[in-house]
């Protein structure tokens, strides 16, 4: 039998992960990866000394399904402190593995077959997968250029009577759009109105640059009973590797994501737990010091960008940049990258892969810039050489 033929229904509706198979093909190219949203850097010191100690100290079997209470409570201190969430961590939190199962438990226990979710266009590539997984059926809106605003008439008729909740992610994963604050009121008012959910994705709250405020909407009037806020250690912690993440929302709905999430994974790695639990007490120097280290590896990248002739469109927050390479090459997207990583050694994101229709990303390529001065220099030397080149 031939393998399409063992695939269910769901899995044929998607593919394999465009982003991970950009640093497939980078590593065999022997490129810089611009690509995958990871760090080239170390991890904190006392983050990875904290993980040593709890092995060490023998750490080693499950730690509570819904997350060590250690890591719960330390979570619930740190969004009181830096979003205004007020949470219960005996509770209100859950512990995953990684945001990404944050958001996938969170679908499952929240979305019924049929139920609509609103998603912003472009989106981060996983949450196609996650409503397919989910049942749900996606009701586009989009985010344009140069700012990613939306039109406020086009949300407000995305939302119906089969609408069950919108993703929110802020700062924003491909376009670094760090929603408003008149922006996220306008999203609770339809949530509101419309009986719907609101599952924000807030993995990137500590990188923003040029003022940019982040706002967690489960903090606006009437939102904390129907927001599911999702963020982990992955980006903060520039540990992408340990799959630490969680979710903050009410009990009424924590208890249907722990239940989903005790049957697709058990929990998180006990010993990363502690080591967490001892991170997210850092002071705030250590969160001022990474937006500012961000903020320089932005214009450094932004700059090279610009200089072989792409359309920048420079991100407020996160850890990407969006380009158009339009003035470049008459190429699309997909065959632009590859030609990117196989004749000019970087490796980047096609934009189509941010978008349920392809075509809307043709013209469209995301760089990573969460990497040491060094690879960012090569980089651009790379770029300069090749594309420039090419001019
Ligand atoms: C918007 C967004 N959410 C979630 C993730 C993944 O987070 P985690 O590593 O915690 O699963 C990423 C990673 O690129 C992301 O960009």
């Amino acid at each position: 039998m031939s393998a399409r033929a063992w695939s269910s229904a769901k899995a044929l509706r998607f593919s394999e992960s465009v982003i991970r198979e950009m640093s497939r093909i980078c590593a065999r190219e022997g490129g810089v990866n611009l690509a995958q949203g990871f760090p080239d850097f170390a991890a904190p010191a006392a983050l990875k000394d904290a993980a040593c100690a709890a092995i060490q100290s023998d750490v080693n079997q499950y730690a509570v399904t819904w997350g060590a209470p250690a890591l719960r409570d330390a979570i619930s201190a740190r969004s009181a402190a830096y979003n205004g969430i007020a949470s219960d961590p005996g509770r209100d939190i859950t512990v995953c593995c990684g945001a990404t199962e944050a958001m996938i438990a969170a679908l499952l226990a929240v979305v019924d077959p049929g139920d609509e979710v609103i998603v912003f266009e472009p989106f981060y590539e996983n949450y196609g997968p996650d409503c397919v997984l989910a049942g749900a059926s996606p009701r586009m809106v989009r985010l344009r250029p140069p700012n990613w605003d939306f039109d406020a008439h086009e949300l407000r008729a995305a939302f119906g009577p089969r609408t069950r909740a919108i993703v929110v992610n802020t700062p924003h994963n491909p376009t670094g759009k760090v929603f408003a604050r008149d922006e996220l009121g306008l999203i609770a008012q339809l949530c509101l109105e419309h009986d719907a959910l609101a599952i924000t994705d807030e993995i990137y709250e500590y990188m923003l640059y040029d003022g940019a405020e982040h706002v967690s909407i489960a903090t606006l009037p009437g939102m904390a009973e129907r927001t599911i806020t999702i963020s982990g250690l992955s980006k903060t912690w520039s540990a992408t590797g340990w799959r630490i993440g969680w979710c903050i929302a009410p009990d009424t709905i924590t208890g249907a994501i722990r239940k989903v999430h005790d049957f697709l994974t058990v929990g998180a790695p006990a010993p990363l737990q502690q080591a967490a639990a001892h991170a997210l007490g850092f002071g705030a120097e250590y969160f001022a010091q990474l937006a500012s280290d961000y903020r320089a590896r932005r214009e450094l990248l932004s700059a090279a960008l610009q200089q072989v002739g792409l359309r920048v469109f420079e991100p407020r927050g996160a850890y990407y940049t969006m380009c158009d390479f339009s003035a470049l090459s008459t190429l699309d997207d997909t065959a632009f990258a590859l030609e990117l990583v196989r004749a000019g050694g970087v490796a980047a994101v096609p934009g189509s892969s941010f978008f349920l229709d392809p075509a809307d990303g043709r013209r469209l390529i995301r760089f990573c810039f969460a990497k040491q001065t060094q690879t960012l220099e090569r980089a651009a030397r790379l770029l300069r050489e090749r594309l420039g080149a090419a001019r």
